[in-house]
């Protein structure tokens, strides 16, 4: 094992205090977990946030969080010690953990989400097996490589199986939505994009002056605009973030036989919504298939499609904030206010 003096270590951990306007972060100094023969200590450099970490810091999370985690799952970092048994990774190596620690191949039947059943990454060291870990692309920078575990995974899995000259509809500018324009670009494919902000929708024009645009909050019904666009057949795939309220209208957009990858649940859960549900899925042969982020062999691939094309990410990047203004950032994100993706730098 390479030597490190390094004991102890700067951690943000969950207050699990949900009354609006209280502190949902507290910066603590903690011990370094012991590094055990297969793991890897990592000098943390960045950490991108997700939709998801402000929902877990204000109690909104569907699935059970351990109490007073560390938040977050996205994280890029360097390698600084390694345990005697590691044998993949190397001191020097740039890497970030995938965000369900249980999925490696897509075959494994247990689930461990990073900042959720274990503690997450919003620290400035970490430990991990090296088993859970992928190497990122030398290419990027760190703010750039700390948005591929998450967002880019969950696009690039939301994506997957389609074809040149197929039309994707993606739901809103967020951090997933955005990785999947790119990608969606980068592949050929031909793009609807939805926000509710019509800013932002000519922002992601001036980006990417091919896509077609809908605003679903001046518009809503979106699904019949979506069917005039594409002629009357629908798109092949939707990229589904909004959820319950949302799930119905994209199954009707799609053509027959079409994909709906169900990524976000950001509508809520009101069964209400989904009274169609059965007739539409059936009468329009949909194929709805659920999206949790992706296995390390996911992982892998796209950071081998991105280094094949050095394909930039900074354009993803709406802001930074330093790590000590955690808070601040989850905050941000909680409003709705970014294009993309909130980075942390440390
Ligand atoms: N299944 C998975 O593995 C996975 C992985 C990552 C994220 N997610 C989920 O995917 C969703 C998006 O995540 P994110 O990190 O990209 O979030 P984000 O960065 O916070 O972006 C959310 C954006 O979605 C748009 N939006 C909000 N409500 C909407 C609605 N009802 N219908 C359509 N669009 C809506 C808004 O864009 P405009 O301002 O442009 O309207 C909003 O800015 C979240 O529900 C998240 O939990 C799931």
């Amino acid at each position: 094992m390479s030597s490190t003096a390094i004991t102890q270590r700067r951690v943000f951990r969950r207050t699990d205090d949900f009354t609006p306007g209280t502190p949902k972060l507290k910066l603590l100094q903690e011990a370094l977990p012991q590094l055990g023969p297969t793991q890897v200590l990592i000098k943390v450099h960045a950490v991108a946030l997700n939709y998801r970490d402000a929902n877990i810091a204000n109690g909104g999370n569907p699935w059970p969080v351990i109490p007073n985690g560390i938040l977050c799952n996205d994280a890029a970092g360097e390698v600084i010690a390694v345990g005697e048994k590691v044998a993949a990774l190397a001191v020097g190596n740039r890497v970030g953990p995938i965000t369900d620690t249980e999925n490696i191949s897509g075959r494994e039947t247990e689930r461990s989400w990073l900042a959720a059943n274990e503690d997450g990454v919003m620290a400035d060291h970490l430990v991990f097996d090296e088993a859970v870990l992928c190497n990122l692309p030398d290419y990027l920078d760190w703010e750039e490589a700390s948005v591929i575990p998450c967002a880019g995974v969950t696009a690039w899995s939301a994506l997957k199986g389609m074809s040149i000259g197929q039309t994707v509809l993606i739901q809103g500018t967020g951090g997933v939505s955005v990785f999947a324009l790119k990608l969606a670009s980068a592949a050929g494919l031909r793009t609807i994009l939805t926000s509710s902000s019509d800013a932002k929708l000519q922002q992601m024009r001036e980006m990417y002056p091919s896509i077609l645009t809908v605003n679903y909050s001046k518009i809503p019904d979106w699904d019949i605009e979506v069917m005039k666009l594409t002629g009357g057949v629908g798109v092949d795939i939707v990229v589904e973030n909004g959820g319950a309220s949302s799930l119905v209208k994209s199954l009707k957009c799609t053509r027959r036989g079409g994909v709906v990858s169900q990524v976000g649940y950001l509508s809520g859960q009101d069964p209400s919504h989904l009274r169609e549900l059965i007739p539409t899925i059936i009468d329009r042969r949909i194929n709805l298939r659920g999206i949790n982020a992706g296995s390390k062999h996911d992982m892998e691939d796209l950071c081998a499609a991105l280094t094949a094309a050095r394909t930039p990410l900074k354009d993803l990047i709406d802001r930074t904030f330093a790590f000590e203004e955690a808070e601040e950032a989850v905050e941000y994100i909680w409003q709705g206010k970014q294009i993309g993706k909130i980075v942390l730098c440390l």
